[in-house]
C-alpha cells in the first residue's frame, strides 16, 4: 500500500518507515527537531522536505508543522525544496573569506561549471552560498549533504573533494 498525499510526492511506505525509524532514533522528542529533518532530509535523493513529509513528520512527532517550516527557511542545512543530489555550500563569512574562501568559490564554479543557484545537467551539483556553519577553525571550508570539508586552500584540494562525488 502506498500512502499517496500529494499529486507531486508520494510517500512510499517504505519511506515511512525510514522516518519513522528516524523518529524513534531522536526518541520522538521535539527539541531534535533540526536533527530529526537533518536525517529525514537525507533519505531523499534530492535533499530536501517536501510538504507531504514536512506533515507527516508534524503529526508523527507530534509539532506544529509551522515550527517545521521556521527551520527549513532557516537552517541553510535545510531545504523544502529540491536541490541538486549533492548542493556544494560554500561558506561566504568572514573566517572563510580572510582564508580564500574568494578563489575556492571561484574553484567550485569553474569545476562544476555552474554559476550558484544553477544545477549541473546531470542533476547532481548545485552551488549554494551559505554564511558561517561553524567551521571556522578549518576555514575556508564548504559542506556537501551535511559533510563539513575544510582547509580547502588550493584548487587541487578541493578538485579531490569534488572528485568524491563525481
Ligand atoms: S566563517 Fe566559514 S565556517 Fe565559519
Amino acid at each position: 500500500m502506498v500512502t499517496e498525499v500529494t499529486p507531486e510526492f508520494v510517500i512510499t511506505d517504505e519511506l515511512a518507515r525510514e522516518i519513522d525509524r528516524v523518529l524513534d532514533e531522536h526518541g520522538h522528542d521535539a527539541t531534535q527537531i533540526v536533527g530529526v529533518l537533518l536525517d529525514v532530509q537525507a533519505l531523499i535523493e534530492q535533499q530536501y522536505v517536501p510538504q507531504p513529509v514536512a506533515f507527516y513528520v508534524a503529526q508523527k512527532l507530534p509539532i506544529k508543522v509551522s515550527v517545521i517550516y521556521d527551520c527549513l527557511t532557516f537552517y541553510s542545512a535545510l531545504s523544502p525544496t529540491p536541490r541538486a543530489k549533492y548542493p556544494v555550500q560554500v561558506c561566504r563569512s568572514i573566517a572563510c573569506k580572510v582564508n580564500g574562501s574568494d578563489s575556492l568559490f571561484e574553484t567550485v564554479k569553474e569545476i562544476l561549471g555552474v554559476e550558484p543557484g544553477q544545477v549541473t545537467y546531470d542533476g547532481r551539483f548545485t552551488i549554494e552560498e551559505v554564511s558561517c556553519f561553524g567551521a571556522c577553525d578549518v576555514a575556508p571550508a564548504i559542506r556537501i549533504n551535511g559533510k563539513v570539508y575544510g582547509h580547502l586552500d588550493t584548487p587541487d584540494k578541493i578538485r579531490a573533494v569534488l572528485a568524491e562525488f563525481m
